[in-house]
């Protein structure tokens, strides 16, 4: 996304005709097959399916993210409110289920409109649907689109308001350092100058806890690492046997991060596009990284970006932090 596109006042809202997404989809995946290591972007684990495992995860006894993240914003919530201050326009990154924003929209003052931002556009106007009817005082405007990339935003009537991005979820934690501090950057340029970020970062702890909740007992996690492979069989007609791969989540600890893997149980390959990708058994295809960090390296990261942190939020056991930036 660029500055002006997502600072943008054109009222149309771009979502990508379905064959430019599943062009850039096949081109996403081929580049990362032919990688050595091999990989596959994260954020093509959430098709509907995806997002409906992912809520799923963030139920799981052994998923304590989302449990430590909504007990701060219903705790802190008048805090919060207070920080983010009245009538701003709400614009949520990687909205998927409504769980989180109801907390909020309880404390906040007057919001002006709420804009769910998020891959899976079928998923995300299902979700919005009963949220929009049970809220007639707020707009509702959800916009279908990988924040990563170009996007627009619907236009403030009003034709000011504040901007407030809530980034909750640790979901920043998925994207390399670089990355990270571009997408801080384009955050910063949207919400300049008297706007805000309200985001939810994940914290170093146990490498038990850590592993225990990308390794649970249900196999939950496991469906939603396969389901970007079997994205790629169903959507993309790769010739490959989903049976034949096997989940891997742990903690490298050295990058501070967890790591999954989808690994090959036997000598295969993957038929994709007319390209034959040869696995050796017990090679891997990296699916994701999930950093965890420690407010000191987090604040580097917002700094690079021109932004300062009012407040901090975290829970007894320092799980997890949310927290208010706003440009310096
Ligand atoms: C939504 C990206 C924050 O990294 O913890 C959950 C995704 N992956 N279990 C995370 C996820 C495996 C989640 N984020």
């Amino acid at each position: 996304m660029q500055a002006e596109e997502m600072r943008g006042s054109a009222p149309a809202l771009t979502a990508s005709v379905p064959d430019e997404a599943r062009a850039r989809f096949l081109s996403d995946v081929l580049a990362g097959l032919h990688r050595s290591p091999k990989r596959l972007p994260s954020k093509y684990f959430y098709d509907h399916r995806g997002s409906w495992l992912f809520d799923r995860i963030c139920e799981l006894p052994e998923y304590y993210p989302t449990r430590t993240e909504l007990s701060i914003l219903r705790t802190r919530g008048r805090e919060i409110a207070r920080s983010i201050g009245p009538a701003c326009q709400l614009i949520e990154l990687g909205a998927g289920s409504t769980l989180k924003i109801r907390l909020l929209l309880e404390t906040l003052d007057r919001p002006h409109s709420y804009v769910p931002v998020d891959i899976s556009g079928e998923y995300l106007r299902k979700q919005n649907r009963a949220l929009d009817a049970e809220c007639p005082e707020l707009r509702v405007i959800p916009v279908a689109a990988d924040f990563m990339r170009d996007f627009t935003l619907p236009a403030r009537d009003d034709g000011r308001g504040r901007r407030v991005v809530f980034f909750p979820g640790s979901t920043i934690g998925n994207l390399t350092r670089e990355e990270a501090i571009g997408l801080l950057r384009r955050i910063a340029r949207l919400i300049t100058p008297d706007g805000g970020l309200l985001i939810g970062i994940d914290l170093v702890k146990s490498p038990a806890v850590l592993e225990a909740a990308y390794n649970d007992c249900q196999g939950v996690t496991a469906a939603f690492n396969l389901n970007v492979l079997r994205r790629v069989r169903d959507e993309l007609g790769a010739e490959l046997d989903l049976a034949a791969f096997a989940h891997h989540a742990y903690y490298r600890h050295s990058r501070r991060r967890i790591e999954m893997h989808l690994v090959s149980r036997r000598t295969q390959q993957i038929v994709l596009d007319g390209e034959r990708f040869q696995l050796m058994a017990g090679e891997t295809i990296h699916t994701e990284n999930s950093h965890k960090y420690e407010l000191e390296t987090f604040a580097q990261f917002t700094a690079e970006a021109g932004l300062r942190a009012r407040q901090t939020w975290t829970d007894a056991r320092h799980w997890f932090a949310v927290q208010y930036l706003e440009c310096d």
